[in-house]
């Protein structure tokens, strides 16, 4: 997700009243909340938080364009990855994959088919039971000799994906007074109805506390998120990685960057229809609303975890090591190869390695049990950014 920050011009503002009504009353009720409570609200609400729903929100139809939903090559990209991964632990039968936040399958499929010649167990970690089922009827209708079922958080051996998963977790907002931090909290406005920023005292020291583990200095006037979520995310997929890779992709920046001059307004952003905004509190349950993912807080829960660090790198340095050039080479001169489909698969590839775009977007992988000194390919190039 890169577009630019525009305001839609004939955006739909009108937020489900009946997340409306539960958020309302907890500030009736609790005084300002956090902006992570809210939108754990306005994302998770099992009735109808935005990713509870059951309609497809990334996808050309939906709100957003992630890299597996812009093209199949990159699930197929990725099958390399998994095939070293599955070697470096011994090769037990079958190769065991959890993709977390799986969305419509749009990775998992072309990464099975990719991976064709070894048996092969899926384990689909979402949110939403009903994306499970998509998941498991789009590849059982074209692979019949794989098991697909819901994550139940078992230890596995083998490798565990999330792509673009991290950017929702509930996020508290910070701004910096000259030398006090405070939380931006979400209150009423005077006409009781009205969601607005709220600023207030921090909920918690944790929040001080990270940004001071990461030497992390606001400036006067900084606003910033925080998002303490990903270290209990990041404990639970390392305790049920008992063997094998755990690789994560976002788009983020190691802590120096991300709270650094050049962001003096934070990165949280909004989307809807394609489009980008910067309103959290319209289209409630009905917009996507991210933050830019902490690289350092992601790597120090994972190390924090028992999990080795193998490597940080960028998504167009990964693909490109996968073999991704070739992987477009072979969209043309495939049997069956169009002109149409190549330019299709041209474009979406475009996307994925500009540095401006999606190529920039950090690849991490953390390990456990793997043989020591292994190089993974694709782990090769570290991202400077992220070294702090
Ligand atoms: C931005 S979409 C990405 C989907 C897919 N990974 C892709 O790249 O196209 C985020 C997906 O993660 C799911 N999700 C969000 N938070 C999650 C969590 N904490 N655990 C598991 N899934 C989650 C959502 O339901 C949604 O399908």
């Amino acid at each position: 997700m890169d577009l630019r920050r525009v305001r839609p011009p004939d955006r739909d503002d009108a937020s489900d009243p009946e997340l409306m009504t539960r958020i309302r009353d907890e500030i009736r009720r609790d005084g300002p909340i956090t902006f992570a409570r809210f939108m754990e609200i306005a994302l998770y609400d099992p009735a109808r938080g935005y990713y509870r729903s059951r309609v497809a929100r990334p996808g050309r139809a939906g709100d957003y364009l992630t890299a597996p939903e812009a093209h199949p090559i990159f699930g197929r990209a990725i099958a390399p990855f998994a095939r070293a991964v599955h070697d470096a632990i011994g090769s037990p039968e079958p190769l065991t994959i959890r993709e977390f936040g799986a969305g419509e399958g749009a990775l998992a499929e072309p990464l099975v088919t990719a991976l064709a010649s070894r048996r092969i167990r899926y384990l689909v970690a979402e949110v939403e039971p009903a994306r499970v089922e998509s998941v498991r009827a789009r590849l059982l209708a074209t692979h019949s000799d794989i098991e697909v079922v819901a994550d139940d958080g078992r230890a596995i051996d083998g490798l565990a994906i999330a792509n673009e998963v991290l950017d929702a977790l509930p996020t508290h907002r910070v701004v910096q007074r000259r030398d006090r931090l405070r939380e931006i909290l979400v209150g009423l406005a005077a006409d009781g109805e009205e969601l607005i920023d709220a600023e207030g005292d921090p909920s918690t020291p944790a929040l001080a506390d990270r940004l001071q583990d990461e030497a992390v200095a606001l400036r006067d006037g900084q606003l910033a998120e925080v998002c303490l979520a990903v270290d209990a995310w990041v404990a639970t997929a390392a305790a049920g990685l008992a063997s094998g890779v755990l690789l994560i992709v976002d788009y983020g920046h190691a802590a120096s960057e991300l709270y650094g001059e050049r962001r003096q307004a934070g990165t949280l952003a909004t989307y809807q229809g394609h489009r980008v905004g910067d309103d959290p509190y319209r289209a409630v349950g009905h917009q996507d609303i991210t933050a830019h993912v902490d690289v350092t807080a992601v790597e120090r829960a994972a190390t924090g975890a028992g999990l080795d660090h193998l490597g940080t790198t960028t998504q167009s340095a990964f693909l490109d090591a996968l073999g991704l050039g070739n992987l477009l080479v072979a969209e043309q001169t495939a049997p069956g190869a169009t002109l149409q489909g190549y330019l299709e698969a041209r474009s979406a590839v475009v996307r994925m390695i500009d540095p401006a775009a999606m190529g920039g977007f950090p690849v991490m992988a953390f390990g456990r049990g793997l043989p020591p000194g292994i190089t993974l390919d694709g782990l090769l190039e570290r991202v400077g950014a992220a070294d702090s």
